[in-house]
């Protein structure tokens, strides 16, 4: 029996969202038919730290379709899906995760997962890594190897790696071709104006928005930003990046600029202190505050809150306003946390079906493999695999080399 056909009786919305991106996840699907029969992660204890969506849930099915033992939480105090959870926790996946956690409670939940003396791990923003490399150092030593899921997570493992103390494989699932060209381009550029747009049904035609960063993610807010009809400045710290702006279009300033024109603001750095106190003193009442970083270190919310002089609830839960003594509001979405995951679906089906293949094809690699501790790119052959799998899924073929042609670029 795969664990693909769970319990009607529980958790039945969770269920859907499941069985709904089931249809649209043919990457994923195709892994499956060879985990179920070669069942290559069979005794593997893998530890998941990850939004806790459907498309996640999907993942931890193929991982105990493969044969592994699987216990998951997820990687933000706001982005467990409480149905989802449910509906998971009814198909043999070991489920600690819950939306609306404190962060004593959130930090519990990730050693609760660590609990399992994981073999292989899946983090998502190096919340894993960050534990097993402090108080739970001594499960290192059984960690066969592990995958990162996001730029902020691979940032710090190579400042780990810098100070010689990543004591285990890691493989940057986040860097691969066919990981961020995608997920972090279409999917963070969807996903964060569909969360947006759901929870302030505010108008982005004509409107200034500005973009902080322009890596991946920038450049995804930044395009469908665009094709709102925004009028979209871009800021930044590198003068590559800030060109590449710059030539795509968009306008390009210091924040301390931008913060005067904007109506909506998304941060995507993956760095502290964006938009300061400075910054929010200076925006004009009803500007929309939203962060797609990983951590909520982005805007001072700390500030805004003690700076307020009236803090009034939105048209939803994760809508705030913070009046400032010049009677002026700033609308903050999700409490300055990872909007498209604590206030949305994350990344839409299919993008986390190219994102999840690489997971799993990385992770029956580590499972098979005997790496020495140290930062890893996913093979390219994984990278090749997904992609022509989408392809295929999708009915698109595409040329090949002639011998000719094979010969004349091998040529010097
Ligand atoms: N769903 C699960 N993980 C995600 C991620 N890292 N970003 C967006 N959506 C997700």
């Amino acid at each position: 029996m795969t664990t693909g056909r769970a319990h009607e009786a529980e958790g039945p919305w969770g269920l859907r969202k499941l069985e709904w991106a089931r249809a649209y996840m043919p990457v994923l699907a195709g892994i499956r038919e060879r985990f179920v029969r070669d069942r290559p992660l069979a005794g593997q204890r893998i530890a998941m730290s990850l939004h806790l969506e459907a498309k996640t849930a999907m993942l931890a099915w193929l991982l105990v379709d493969g044969g592994a033992e699987v216990a998951i939480t997820s990687s933000n105090p706001l982005s467990a899906q409480d149905d989802v959870a449910a509906a998971l926790a009814e198909t043999g996946v070991s489920v600690h995760a819950r939306r609306g956690l404190s962060d004593e409670e959130y930090d519990r939940l990730h050693h609760r997962v660590l609990d399992i003396e994981p073999t292989l791990i899946v983090d998502d923003g190096s919340e894993l890594v960050s534990r097993l490399v402090g108080t739970r150092r001594a499960l290192a030593p059984g960690i066969r190897g592990g995958t990162e899921e996001t730029t902020t997570g691979v940032t710090r493992l190579r400042a780990l790696v810098a100070a010689g103390a990543l004591p285990f494989p890691m493989v940057a699932v986040n860097d691969a071709a066919m990981k961020h060209l995608f997920d972090n381009r279409y999917g963070t550029g969807q996903s964060t104006w569909d969360a947006i747009l759901r929870h302030t049904n505010l108008t982005v035609a004509g409107a200034t928005v500005v973009v902080a960063g322009y890596g991946w993610c920038g450049r995804g807010v930044a395009e469908r930003a665009r094709g709102l009809g925004a009028r979209v400045i871009v800021t930044e710290v590198e003068p590559v990046r800030a060109n590449e702006a710059l030539m795509d279009g968009h306008r390009v300033m210091p924040m301390a600029d931008a913060a005067r024109e904007a109506q909506f603001v998304v941060t995507c750095t993956g760095c502290r202190d964006v938009v300061r106190p400075e910054h929010l003193a200076v925006m004009r009442d009803g500007v929309v505050l939203a962060n797609a970083g990983h951590f909520d270190v982005e805007v001072d919310v700390a500030w805004l809150k003690q700076a307020a002089v009236a803090r009034e609830p939105g048209r939803d839960a994760d809508v705030v306003s913070y009046r400032l003594a010049d009677g002026r509001r700033r609308v903050v979405l999700a409490d300055g946390r990872l909007v498209n995951l604590a206030g949305g679906d994350g990344h839409p089906v299919e993008i986390m079906d190219l994102t999840f293949g690489l997971q799993a094809l990385t992770l029956e690699r580590l499972a098979t493999g005997d790496r020495p501790p140290g930062l890893y790119p996913v093979s390219p052959l994984d990278d090749r695999a997904v992609a022509e799998a989408r392809l295929a899924a999708s009915g698109v073929r595409i040329d090949a080399l002639t011998a000719e042609q094979t010969a004349y670029l091998a040529a010097f």
